[in-house]
């Protein structure tokens, strides 16, 4: 009846501003935390996408669990031309992949896991995910870009040099933490959010 997620995770769904109706995209959805969380918020019509068909079949299972829907397809997210119909959406959630490097205390292995040139292979992961997704999404349309890291590389980086290079993106305000990053304390795991807008 219930899902556990950390409140800093919680953040996504709500900062998404959803509204009944609107077509939206969870590009990087496994295992379908936030998926679950915006379907509970709105009545919306919700695309997920997951390129890993093993963590993709746990957002079916969360989704039944939970009495919720969405269109599922396993696809690399940035290769918009296998799974995108060309209708734009309203809202597109961006949960990259990066090093994990907020959430290091509930999985510490990470820190025996990650090599030196992870940071520049995610950024680079990030980048290409940013730019293909722009195009799918609604002039007006909000992208909220979330990473669970606290590295500059990923987060702060990529967003500034996104918006440098795309004059229609516009940063929106109010976001939790310092500028949107949150690291990791008493309360919430450590997290990244910008929200952009279409203009
Ligand atoms: C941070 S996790 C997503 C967590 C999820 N949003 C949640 O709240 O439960 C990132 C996910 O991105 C997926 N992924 C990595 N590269 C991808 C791509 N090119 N297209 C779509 N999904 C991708 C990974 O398999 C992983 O499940």
């Amino acid at each position: 009846m219930v899902s556990v997620q950390d409140a800093g995770a919680q953040f996504a769904a709500r900062l998404l501003d959803l509204g009944d109706g609107m077509r939206v995209l969870d590009a990087c959805a496994a295992p379908g935390g936030k998926t679950a969380h915006m379907l509970e918020l709105a009545d919306v019509d919700l695309t997920a996408l997951d390129t890993d068909p093993v963590r993709l079949a746990r957002v079916n299972s969360n989704l039944e669990r939970l009495g919720l829907s969405a269109h599922l397809a396993c696809a690399d997210a940035a290769a918009t031309e296998a799974w995108w119909d060309t209708r734009t959406f309203d809202r597109v959630l961006l949960d990259a992949p990066c090093t994990a490097s907020g959430v290091v205390r509930r999985h510490p292995d990470i820190k025996w896991l990650r090599q030196p040139g992870d940071i520049r292979r995610f950024a680079e992961q990030q980048q290409r995910l940013l730019e293909a997704l722009w195009k799918v999404l609604g002039r007006g349309g909000k992208l909220l870009y979330v990473t669970c890291s606290i590295f500059m590389e990923e987060n702060q980086e990529r967003i500034g040099g996104f918006v440098a290079r795309h004059p229609d993106a516009h940063i929106l305000g109010a976001m939790p933490g310092r500028d949107g990053l949150l690291l990791p304390d008493n309360e919430h795991d450590g997290f990244y959010f910008s929200l952009l807008q279409k203009v």
